[in-house]
This record gives structure tokens, C-alpha cells and sequence, in this order.
């Protein structure tokens, strides 16, 4: 594609943030009364998948870690003792389960480039694509954390090398899907022929990290490629996601920070040759719906009342690969720690910037787990019209093409956003009604849709 003016969606992406486990965000969720422990049976998922479509979800997301927390205390003792990320089950299964009992919602899993095979990968996608019609979602992740190199016997891969190698990863996979063309299965039972053998072809990939000769053993995917997420957040992630992305999750300060996100990727797709607003954007936000503002509130207090900041420098120190424990809890923060953690600067530099925006230059690693656990993602809190007013700000502005949600209690939350907030979102006309074209919910809200 050459054009640089892609046009911009007139409706918003809404996804839904889920985990195969409870949920990620709230710390406490899990003790939360209203919260739903069945994350280990099949009905846990099927029942919030239904919510999730009939409530007008486009998209239900789940986020994948390959190991535990393990990095706080150098042991992985307090996360299976809080429930801090210590369960991710295998998604694949979940979202081959999930296809069988929804029609519309787009399906999507978190699946590592570094820890996978790519022919494995685009067999796995490609069969989903084929088993859910064409509801497919890879969110590509290149993995952060050395705990999860140490589960799969593997040294540590550099940030730059893992995004190198995930370009190639992607080569791979987009070449095997189509290694099939759309119509070579013939299934011609006079003629006998099964499927036309010029119109499948081996691949001949040959990298420097991954060769692959094809094709693939799945006849070509419904929607040509499953559809490809990506949420780098560093320049050369958003550069990987500038090629390879049909949406992008964004994790943002707040809205003047993800106008300029917005205006930035814009630029990096026409660097990548592609057209403006080629994948829709969609920051994380937590929605805390009521139905006043009084009520929204309440929750809000009470779903704070579980934050243990210890429990969320288990999470930091995990996303850093640097031990928290080892700084005193209740002493100034110093920005002599920032040299520490090498690598994951940018993102520990955005707590300690939120945090002291929050408690003031006197802050402490105490505060920083409060102020993560509130603020790392940016929460709407309100009324059904207070929280729309929000989205549509952010959406009208250009400061996004739509969110990711995340939920404090689950089912709970996101049965409020169904009842309440997309409701008033359909009456704004700021998201599909439901009504779109083709069988993925998504795939109606995408550009050139
Ligand atoms: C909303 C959101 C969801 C993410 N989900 C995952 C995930 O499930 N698994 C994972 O390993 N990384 C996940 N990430 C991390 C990104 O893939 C990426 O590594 C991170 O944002 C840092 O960017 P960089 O890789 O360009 O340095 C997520 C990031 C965001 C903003």
C-alpha cells in the first residue's frame, strides 16, 4: 500500500482485557467478593465470552506470561501466595473452546515470539482462524522477563535482537499462510482431486534465526492472515508494530500523551510504508462504570481498599527483571535506581514520574505500589455518560481509535460496562451496533472495513 491518507474509523474498538486466570490488573481482585474463582473450568470462560459478545465487545484479549513472578525476593513465594500472576493457562485451548460457543467476538491470545516455533504458531492461528470463521487474533509478544528464558532453557535474547528475530518470525508465519492460495481446495470428488497442487507452495525460508520450508498443513485462513496485535511500547517495538500490526495497544500517561503516541505511529506506518492510521490504537484503560457518579465511586474506594503495594512491586519487579526488595520501602525515592534496571528505564521511570505526581518529590517505593496499582493504567470512573464523555474525547481527538478494558471484579465489571456504558456508546453511535459486515466482530471496525 502507498497511499499516506488511510482513513480514520468513525467507531471505536472496544476490547475486552482478560486473563486466563483471575484478573491481572486488581491485585485483590481475586479476593473481591463478587469475583468469579472459576478460572479453571471451561463454563468460567464460556460464561464471559457471552457476556462479552452479547454486551458488544469487539474483541476479547487475553494476556499470556510463560513464567512466575519471581524476580521480588528472588523467589516466586509471594506471587503464588497472593495470587500475583502466578496461574496463565494455555490460550489456544481456551480460544478453540470459546470459538464453539460465540459467533461474532474476535478472539485473541498473547502468543511469544521468542519461546515458539513460528511454523508452530501460524498452524496454531490458522486453525483457530478456520475453527472461530475468520475471529483470529495474535497479540505478537517478543517477552520481557529472564524467568521466562530460564523456563525454556534458553539464554536471555536482547530487546533489539528479539524484535529482529520477531520480524523474522513474522516473515515465516505470513508466508506459510499463504502457502495456500484462498481457493486451491478443490474437494472434487468426479475429478478427484482434493486441492489444486499449483496452488500450494513450499515457502524456502531461509533466516539467520529461523528457516522454514512449507507450506503449511492448513489450507490458507479465513481472514488471509488471522489478525496481527502488537503492543511495543519502545521505538523499535512501535516500529515492529508500524509493519506488522492491523491494531496496537498503547500504554499512556494520559490523554496529551496519547495524542502525541497517536500523531508519532501515524508517522512510523508511512515510514513502513503503509498508509496513516493502518492499525487502530488502543490504550489500556480501566472503566469503573456506575450508575451515578456516587456509585462508580464507591466501587472504586472499595477496589482500592485491596491494593498491598507490596503485592504490586512483585509485578514491577517482574516487568524490570530488577529485585524491589532490595530498596527500603519507606525511604525518598532515588533516581540512582533507575541506573539499576537497565533496560526497562523507560518504563520505571514512568512510576517514579507517576508516583510523585501523585504523593509529591518525597514519594516512596510504598507510594510507587499504590500509584501503580491506580494510575499505570488510566481509569475512567463514573456515570455511563461521564465515562462515554471520557472515551469520546480521547476518540475525537485523535488520542486513540477506541480501548482496551480492563476490569477491576470479573464478571462483574464488565457486565456493568455492558449494561451501562456501551449503551450509551451505541446511542453516540461511537461503536458498532452490531450490525457490521462480515462474521468478526473487529473485522466491521477496521479500516477500509
Ligand atoms: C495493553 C498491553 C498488553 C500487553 N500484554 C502483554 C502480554 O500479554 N504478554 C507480554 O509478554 N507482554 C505484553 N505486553 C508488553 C508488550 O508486548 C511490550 O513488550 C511492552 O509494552 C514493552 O515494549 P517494548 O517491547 O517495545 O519494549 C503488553 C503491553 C500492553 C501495553
Amino acid at each position: 500500500v502507498s497511499s499516506t491518507d488511510g482513513k480514520r474509523p468513525d467507531q471505536m474498538v472496544m476490547a475486552a482485557f482478560v486473563s486466563a486466570s483471575t484478573t491481572k490488573t486488581s491485585l485483590g481482585a481475586w479476593m473481591h467478593p463478587s469475583t468469579d474463582l472459576g478460572f479453571l473450568t471451561a463454563d468460567y470462560y464460556i460464561s464471559l465470552a457471552k457476556t462479552l459478545e452479547k454486551g458488544g465487545f469487539d474483541l476479547m484479549f487475553f494476556d499470556d506470561r510463560l513464567a512466575m513472578p519471581a524476580a521480588y525476593q528472588n523467589s516466586i513465594a509471594g506471587a503464588v501466595e497472593r495470587g500475583a500472576r502466578a496461574v496463565k493457562l494455555d490460550l489456544i485451548a481456551i480460544l478453540g473452546l470459546l470459538a464453539g460457543h460465540t459467533s461474532r467476538i474476535g478472539l485473541g491470545a498473547t502468543y511469544s515470539t521468542t519461546y515458539s516455533q513460528p511454523y508452530h504458531v501460524a498452524r496454531k492461528f490458522a486453525t483457530l482462524d478456520h475453527l472461530s470463521n475468520g475471529r483470529a487474533v495474535w497479540n505478537v509478544v517478543t517477552s520481557l522477563n529472564v524467568d521466562e528464558a530460564e523456563n525454556f532453557g534458553v539464554d536471555y535474547t536482547e530487546h533489539g535482537d528479539r524484535y529482529d528475530f520477531a520480524d523474522q518470525f513474522l516473515e515465516v508465519c505470513t508466508g506459510l499462510w499463504e502457502s495456500w492460495q484462498q481457493d486451491a481446495l478443490e474437494l472434487d470428488r468426479e475429478s478427484g482431486v482434493f486441492a489444486d497442487p499449483d496452488k500450494v507452495r513450499p515457502l524456502n525460508y531461509k533466516g539467520s534465526r529461523y528457516s522454514s520450508k512449507g507450506p503449511l498443513t492448513v489450507p490458507r485462513p479465513p481472514q488471509g492472515w488471522p489478525m496481527l496485535l502488537q503492543a511495543g511500547q519502545s521505538p523499535r517495538g512501535r516500529d515492529f508494530g508500524a509493519r506488522w500490526a492491523d491494531m496496537m495497544f498503547v500504554s499512556s500517561n494520559g490523554i496529551e500523551a496519547a495524542r502525541k503516541q497517536y500523531a508519532d505511529q501515524q508517522e512510523r506506518f508511512v515510514a513502513a510504508g503503509r498508509p496513516r492510521h493502518a492499525a487502530r490504537l488502543l490504550p489500556s484503560v480501566q472503566v469503573i462504570v456506575g450508575e451515578t457518579e456516587e456509585l462508580a465511586r464507591a466501587k472504586e474506594a472499595y477496589y482500592d481498599s485491596f491494593i498491598d503495594s507490596e503485592e504490586e512491586l512483585i509485578y514491577v519487579s517482574e516487568q524490570a527483571s530488577f529485585d524491589f526488595s532490595t530498596v527500603p520501602l519507606d525511604e525518598p525515592l532515588d533516581d540512582e535506581l533507575l541506573d539499576k534496571v537497565g533496560g526497562t528505564r523507560g518504563l520505571v521511570e514512568k512510576y517514579f514520574g507517576q508516583t510523585r505526581a501523585m504523593f509529591g518529590e518525597q514519594a516512596t517505593l510504598r507510594d510507587l505500589g499504590v500509584a501503580r496499582a491506580r494510575r499505570a493504567n488510566i481509569r475512567f470512573v463514573g456515570s455511563a455518560t461521564q465515562v462515554a464523555d471520557e472515551m469520546e474525547e480521547w476518540f475525537t481527538t485523535e488520542a486513540c481509535d477506541g480501548f482496551v478494558l480492563q476490569a477491576t471484579d470479573v464478571p462483574g465489571s464488565y457486565e456493568d460496562m455492558a449494561r451501562l456504558l456501551m449503551p450509551e456508546l451505541r446511542r453516540r453511535g461511537l461503536v458498532s451496533d452490531g450490525s457490521g459486515s462480515g462474521t468478526c466482530a473487529i473485522a466491521s471496525v477496521l479500516p477500509g472495513a
